[in-house]
């Protein structure tokens, strides 16, 4: 038995919420290269103007939406929109997300990990707090349910949702509100999972260790950076955003028919320990 046509996504229709940069480009990226029909939502207009307008340029199809997903008006306006274009919604990536900024500890690897004070506990202020629920969990929530308006008339989907290995591991260089937000969002995906089931739409997540993007203001691009985490992470490197590509497309296709409910991660072995 030959598996590839499992993992053909021509024509299907598709949104990414933060879809102008890192992850959730790539993750339209590999769709609209594999035939699909992607449109790229983000708060960022010019950012994700100009990466659909790159995409189309390649021959893809991919089309631009402006929204905040904490703007919940804004999003449904958009995946409406997106399923009146493509005349359905197959899959739908509820990716968008934010760094908290500082955490307790002020570096992200190795042994000289010195306690921050303004990123203690009795400083934590209530509008970095929900900010980040905000967007991070509640903006998951609500592209689910506006893709599920369009899923389950026509007994398809797939849901994939962003997490981070910072669901089950803490990483105390960022906020606690991440921390949060990340479990709640893959507690979430259980729940959705089970609700959409019989409907045969799939709701799983992807959780990410250490990808190089531009979140938190690019702190990733830094390589001092990245050759400390990468002599943590037992494969040696740190994650790229073409490395997700292939699990996205797996997550998104029939070929994970059966699978749902399910977190998947993707970390170089990170989240596992450090072995040399
Ligand atoms: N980069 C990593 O190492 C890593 C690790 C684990 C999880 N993640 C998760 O991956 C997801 C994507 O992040 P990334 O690393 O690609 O970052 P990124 O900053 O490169 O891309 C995120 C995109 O989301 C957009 N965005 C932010 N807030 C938004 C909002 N309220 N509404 C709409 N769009 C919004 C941004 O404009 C940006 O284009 C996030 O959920 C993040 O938490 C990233």
């Amino acid at each position: 038995m030959n598996v590839s046509s499992r993992f053909a996504v021509d024509g299907f229709g598709v949104v990414v919420t933060g879809g102008a940069s890192g992850l959730g480009l790539a993750y339209g990226e590999v769709l609209a290269a594999h035939g699909a029909r992607v449109t790229l939502i983000d708060l960022d207009a010019d950012g994700v103007a100009a990466q659909a307008s790159r995409l189309r340029g390649e021959g893809l199809d991919v089309r631009s939406a402006v929204a905040d997903v904490t703007d919940h008006a804004a999003l449904d306006r958009a995946v409406d929109e997106a399923a009146e274009a493509y005349g359905r919604l197959d899959v739908a990536f509820a990716n968008a997300g934010i760094d908290p900024g500082v955490g307790f500890v002020g570096a992200w690897a190795g042994g000289q990990r010195p306690r921050v004070e303004k990123g203690a506990l009795e400083r934590y202020a209530d509008e970095r707090w929900n900010r980040v629920i905000d967007v991070n969990l509640n903006g998951v929530f609500a592209t689910a349910r506006a893709a599920a308006r369009h899923m389950r008339p026509r007994t398809f989907g797939r849901i994939v949702v962003t997490t981070s290995l910072a669901a089950t591991r803490v990483e105390p260089a960022i906020g606690s509100a991440y921390m949060a937000a990340k479990a709640g969002a893959r507690h979430l995906v259980h729940c959705l999972a089970l609700e959409l089931a019989a409907e045969s739409i799939t709701v799983n997540a992807i959780a990410p260790g250490f990808f190089v993007t531009n979140i938190g203001g690019g702190h990733a691009h830094n390589p001092e950076l990245q050759a400390a985490i990468a002599r943590e992470v037992p494969m040696h490197r740190v994650g790229r955003p073409d490395d997700i590509k292939a699990l996205a497309l797996f997550l998104a296709s029939p070929a994970s028919d059966y699978i749902t409910g399910q977190e998947i991660v993707i970390d170089g072995g990170w989240g596992l320990g450090t072995a040399d």
